[in-house]
């Protein structure tokens, strides 16, 4: 079943319908933005469900991108180097990145190398320097996963960074994960234009009923409190992660 793509939740047939539809979306937007401001600005997140969106970006979707004009952000990291198994940005550089055009000097990934404080500073001074200090960073574009207990970018469950309102990025400890993060707070967030969540796979189908089911009041799942403010947040699921969803 295709639904249409403006509503709130898109349910396709499989993973790979929704990562090309994540990619015809993101070649739309850029050019959109890129007419209007002259450049599109997008933030990923880690995980495996992105990597086959990056794969088409950085292949397929290649010639409908202007990269010289596309500035590419992290919506969070993990504290580890570069070149880890671990790091969001080896795996977005490796399936997207070393396959397209892009100015280095636009590629803005968060230094998970650093000390976790230090490198969210890091990331916060690097966000002033490119959207400017009058306000919150407004991203044209950020895409979201959703961890089985809910957590999103890595805000994770009862986690104080849940309540952060100044800052732009934080350190945080993953618990379960047992390790360090970086990551984008609610308020940046929440100012994009547009969010995009990418969900596939059974192993969601329970949070992802959880979280519609709490959408309404929207507190019991750091994914749940993704409101933007001005702009628009779209679930594109796969008919597995959406297999609890029926008649809702
Ligand atoms: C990360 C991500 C995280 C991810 C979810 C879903 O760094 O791990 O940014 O928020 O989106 O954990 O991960 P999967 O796509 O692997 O299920």
């Amino acid at each position: 079943m295709e639904s249409d793509v403006t509503a709130p939740l898109c349910s396709f047939s499989d993973a790979e319908a929704v990562s090309i539809r994540a990619a015809s979306i993101v070649a739309g937007l850029s050019k959109i933005a890129q007419d209007s401001k002259g450049r599109f600005t997008i933030a990923v997140s880690g995980g495996s469900t992105p990597l086959r969106f990056f794969e088409l970006l950085g292949t397929s979707l290649r010639n409908d991108i202007e990269w010289a004009r596309t500035e590419i952000f992290w919506a969070d990291e993990r504290c580890v180097p570069p070149e880890h198994k671990d790091s969001n940005y080896k795996s977005a550089q490796e399936a997207l990145l070393s396959r397209v055009d892009i100015p280095r000097e636009n590629v803005h990934r968060i230094r998970g190398e650093m000390p976790p404080e230090e490198g969210a500073r890091e990331y916060e001074e690097e966000l002033l320097r490119c959207f400017g200090s009058a306000g919150l960073p407004e991203f044209d574009l950020i895409i979201l996963g959703v961890g089985e207990d809910g957590h999103t970018a890595s805000l994770f469950p009862d986690a104080a960074s849940l309540s952060e309102e100044k800052r732009f990025a934080v350190p945080v400890y993953a618990g379960k994960m047992q390790n360090w993060r970086i990551t984008l707070t609610l308020p940046v967030l929440n100012n994009a234009a547009t969010i995009l969540f990418l969900v596939t796979g059974q192993k969601k189908a329970d949070i992802l009923r959880e979280i519609y089911e709490d959408r309404k009041k929207g507190t019991k799942y750091p994914a749940s409190l993704i409101k933007p403010v001005h702009g628009e947040a779209i679930w594109l699921v796969d008919r597995e992660a959406s297999s609890q969803l029926k008649g809702m």
